[in-house]
């Protein structure tokens, strides 16, 4: 079944790229196409501006910081409008993009016994039923360290090496040996923003130490026609991330960014 589905996802995955890039430039210096993800600094993204209408638990370790309607709208046009953003999935894809989720999520420490369980994506995984042509875009609120367990993912070459040997997820990576372990921590202060292609760069959240948590804010974005993204974002804050987005996004409005 697994591999039906992963079969079915590459095949979904090239469909995009047929259509979408079928008149695409060389893209070949986009870190997104050639490492999986690349950093960003920018001043625009500011999180404490978000109204956050309620905190809503999800589990004892994780909750959903929930974003007023009104400032979710606003904050998902400007990410759209940002010239850095724009550009860098131009220069990955050629083509723009629909966030079509957006989730601002807080996790907690976990009790010892319970750290090699997976509560809050903690294992080192892909996220295998996106696209190979999905970005998430990752933005912290304020300044974080490796106490508050900070987000961490492998390059492509990297998960490649990891997945050919057999790797597909688990809570510690094998004994091979990679170029950097891992090759990215995203930690650092609030306007530092993470582009990461989740469908091929393997990727855990990490535990924060006791009594501490973490506060990040996550945005899916798919290929598109237009800059544009789904009227029903605010209530999907309430609901689990859309994964087979290229099915379950079809009956969900787009709005068109003007
Ligand atoms: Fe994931």
């Amino acid at each position: 079944m697994y591999k039906l589905i992963s079969y079915i996802i590459t095949l979904v995955s090239k469909l995009e790229r047929l259509y979408f890039l079928k008149n695409s430039s060389n893209q070949s210096n986009s870190p997104l196409l050639k490492n999986g993800f690349v950093l960003h600094y920018n001043e625009n993204i500011n999180l404490n501006k978000l109204k956050i209408k309620e905190e809503f638990k999800l589990s004892n370790y994780s909750s959903k910081l929930i974003i007023e309607e009104e400032s979710l709208k606003a904050f998902v046009k400007s990410i759209l409008k940002d010239s850095q953003i724009q550009n860098e999935l131009l220069g990955f894809f050629n083509s723009p993009f629909s966030i079509d989720f957006i989730t601002y999520y807080r996790t907690y420490s976990l009790p010892e016994k319970l750290q090699n369980k997976s509560f809050y994506a903690n294992h080192w995984h892909t996220d295998t039923l996106l696209t190979e042509n999905s970005v998430k875009i990752l933005c912290l609120p304020s300044s974080i360290n490796s106490a508050k367990g900070p987000f961490q993912a492998l390059s492509l070459k990297e998960t490649l090496c990891l997945t050919s040997n057999g790797f597909m997820r688990g809570e510690n990576l094998p004994n091979i040996q990679l170029q950097e372990n891992p090759s990215l921590v995203f930690d650092g202060k609030e306007s530092k923003v993470l582009f990461v292609r989740p469908n091929l760069c393997m990727h855990k959240a990490g535990i924060p130490n006791a009594n501490e948590h973490r506060d990040q804010l996550m945005i899916q974005l798919n290929p598109a026609k237009n800059w544009s993204y789904r009227e029903d974002l605010f209530n999907m804050q309430y609901q689990r991330e859309p994964t087979l987005a290229f099915i379950k996004n079809t009956l969900r409005k787009k709005i068109t960014l003007t």
